[in-house]
Order: structure tokens, then C-alpha cells, then sequence
């Protein structure tokens, strides 16, 4: 079967030694590999103050509270993600508040971000779902007007470009997720990037205890808990081999997403995502909405090809079933989403024969 997510790793010849050389070398916790990967992967993606993490929900847990999302405040959210966008909201003790989505292209709507802010709203965190970066402009221009900040989760959406810019840059802040199967993993890990750098410091000590590294032990005071969230040297090790070789990968997930919407667009019962003004998606799954999405599903079973709706709207989990509510647009989009592999172990006979059974029906 081709697989719908795939893990990408460098070849074992380029990884290995690198590998062995950090695991011997008696520095395997936080250091300098750690370092280096942040400053590369900042200047590679086009990102200013970066910090790596253990994981891309405690990227976002830190991004939360150095937006100062406190206990009780609202957290405009999306419902058609991951479940760790919103259990984080839970977990700074904030209410998540389903805003709907569009549904042809399963991201916020941001006439329906802006009809859900109250006087208790604190943020607006967006998704870029699948790779498809939101309407940033409009969602930043109603934050503005409101005053409240915005985060963006680009766990999805690493090398996606929105108005020239790389992904990641609108929000105060924004989270990649380095988990096994999204474009480049470290085997787990995520990166902070944070807009303004006089929050460095405390996000830091976030992501350690709340102790400040550098400061002797004798002296050093917590003056806030923090948490054990930093990166390692091994996962760095591996992060860094990665940055050598995933620009090619992330450029076929674009290439064949690109493929397919333009092959796949106008065949009936099928419609393509259409792409946000001036945006650039990274395609880490290609989306696809059919009448009939089972269908889709077993036609491409039928040619070897996995395919499926890959995530659960997170208010179907009676965990957030407090904060139900109507959301029509996400219901149409999550009956017809179908998502088809389109990453980087996707070739050209496999999209070939991919869109010839779609066309066949
Ligand atoms: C949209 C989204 N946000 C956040 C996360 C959390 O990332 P991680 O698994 O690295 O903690 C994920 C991935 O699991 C995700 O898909």
C-alpha cells in the first residue's frame, strides 16, 4: 500500500556518525547541537527567535502561556485539527471556543473567528490544516482590532509561505511539531518561535524548570514553575542531519500537491481546496472533498493506495464536549475530506495512477 504519512529520516550513512559521535560523546542532554539546530533551522526557514522543545505541544503549551492565557480566558479555536491544539488550551486552564471553519477548505473562517470574541477572549489560535495556510491577513487585522493575540500552529505547514513570508511570522507567536510523521521529524520535538525577543528569556526558563541556565546553582532562584521541555543533543543530532536534506522533500510534497490541483480540479463530485490569496501551502497531506468520500476511499484502496479523513474533529471527544457548538461549515468539509498521500514517497506513476482511477470514478 502506499501510505498516507511516512517517516523521513536522512540516509543511514549521513545519520549514523553523527549520531554515534553525540550518544558517545557524553553530552547528550541540552547543548550545544541543540543551539546549532535553532540557529540553523531559523535561518533556514526564515524564522526569527526560535526555541526548540521536546515536542510541538510543549512548544504550544509555552506559546500559551507567554501570551498570557491565564485560568478562565477564552481561546478562539479550531475543532478540525489535532487533538494537542486544544487539550493545551485545557491545560493552562483556559476554554477553548470552537470558531466554524470554511468549508472547502477546513480552516478558520474569519467571519466566524470574529462573531465568537467576547470580553473574555485572550487569544485566537489558527491552524494551518494540512498544510494550507488560514486567511492570516483578515484573522490578524480582527486580533488587531481586538486586541488579542494571535498564535499560529504550524505543526502541519513547515516551509509554507504566506505574502512572501515564511509561515509562522504573523501570530506573536506560532509551533512546529518535529513528531515522527510530519514533513522533517526528530523522532519527536517541536520549535517555539516567538515575534518578540524580549519573551526569550522567560520562555526559556519555561522550558526548564523556571531555572535560568548559566546562573550558578547556589544562586539560582525559581520564580515561576516551569516545566522539563527542552530538546536534547540526540534529537538536535537528528533535527540537524534533517536540515541537510528536507528542503528536496518538503518541494515534492509541494510539487505533487500542485499536481494534483490542477488534475484533479473539475472532475465531478470532486472539488479541490482553493488557495488562500497569495499563500504557498507545504501540502503535508492533500486534501481532497468528494460528495461521496468513501467512495474516494475504496477507490483508492482498490489501486493500492491509502487514503482517509486523518483526524477527528475535536469536539466530537467528550472532552470538549462542554464547549460544543454548531458548526455547519466543519460538517460539510469533514463529510466530504479525503486526504491522499502527496509527500515525498508519492512518485510520478503513483500520482499518475492516483488521478486516473479518481478520473475513472
Ligand atoms: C495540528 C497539530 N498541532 C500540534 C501537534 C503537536 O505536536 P507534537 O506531536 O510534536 O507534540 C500536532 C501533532 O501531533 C498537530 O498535528
Amino acid at each position: 500500500m502506499l501510505p498516507l504519512v511516512k517517516v523521513h529520516l536522512p540516509e543511514r550513512a549521513q545519520l549514523m556518525p553523527a549520531l554515534e559521535h553525540v550518544l558517545y560523546s557524553g553530552m547528550i542532554g541540552e547543548g550545544e547541537a541543540v543551539y546549532a539546530f535553532e540557529r540553523r533551522f531559523a535561518e533556514q526557514f526564515d524564522l526569527p527567535n526560535v526555541l526548540a522543545m521536546s515536542s510541538g505541544t510543549a512548544a504550544l503549551h509555552v506559546a500559551l502561556l507567554e501570551c498570557c492565557v491565564q485560568p478562565g480566558d477564552e481561546v478562539i479555536t479550531t475543532s478540525m485539527t489535532a487533538e494537542p491544539t486544544n487539550t493545551t488550551i485545557l491545560q493552562v486552564g483556559a476554554v477553548p471556543v470552537f470558531a466554524d471553519v470554511d468549508p472547502e477548505t477546513g480552516n478558520l473562517d474569519p467571519a466566524s473567528v470574529e462573531a465568537a470574541i467576547t470580553d473574555r477572549t485572550r487569544a485566537i489560535l489558527v491552524v494551518h490544516y494540512a498544510g494550507y495556510p488560514v486567511p492570516l491577513a483578515d484573522i490578524r487585522a480582527i486580533a488587531d482590532r481586538k486586541g488579542v493575540t494571535l498564535i499560529e500552529d504550524c505543526a502541519h505547514a513547515l516551509g509554507a509561505r504566506y505574502r512572501n513570508a515564511a509561515i509562522g511570522t504573523v501570530g506573536e507567536a506560532a509551533i512546529f511539531s518535529f513528531q515522527a510523521i510530519k514533513h522533517m521529524t526528530t523522532v519527536d520535538g517541536g520549535m517555539l518561535v516567538l515575534r518578540n525577543a524580549s519573551h526569550m528569556r522567560s520562555a526559556r526558563k519555561l522550558r526548564w524548570f523556571g531555572l535560568e541556565k548559566g546562573v550558578p546553582r547556589t544562586e539560582v532562584d525559581i520564580s515561576r514553575a516551569g516545566y522539563k521541555y527542552n530538546m536534547n543533543n540526540v534529537t538536535a543530532t537528528v533535527g540537524l542531519a534533517q536540515l541537510d536534506v528536507i528542503g528536496p522533500a518538503i518541494a515534492r510534497h509541494i510539487d505533487n500537491g500542485r499536481f494534483f490541483d490542477a488534475e484533479l480540479a473539475g472532475i465531478p463530485g470532486l472539488s479541490v481546496v482553493p488557495i488562500e490569496n497569495g499563500s504557498e501551502p507545504s501540502y503535508w497531506l492533500y486534501t481532497l472533498l468528494a460528495d461521496d468520500s468513501d467512495a474516494v476511499e475504496r477507490c483508492m484502496a482498490g489501486i493500492g493506495v491509502m487514503a482517509s479523513k486523518l483526524h477527528r474533529p475535536n469536539h466530537f471527544h467528550s472532552v470538549f464536549a462542554p464547549y460544543r457548538r454548531d458548526l455547519p461549515g466543519l460538517e460539510t468539509f469533514y463529510r466530504r475530506l479525503v486526504h491522499l498521500p502527496c509527500g515525498w514517497w508519492v512518485s510520478d506513476d503513483d500520482r499518475e495512477r492516483i488521478v486516473t482511477a479518481l478520473r475513472k470514478g
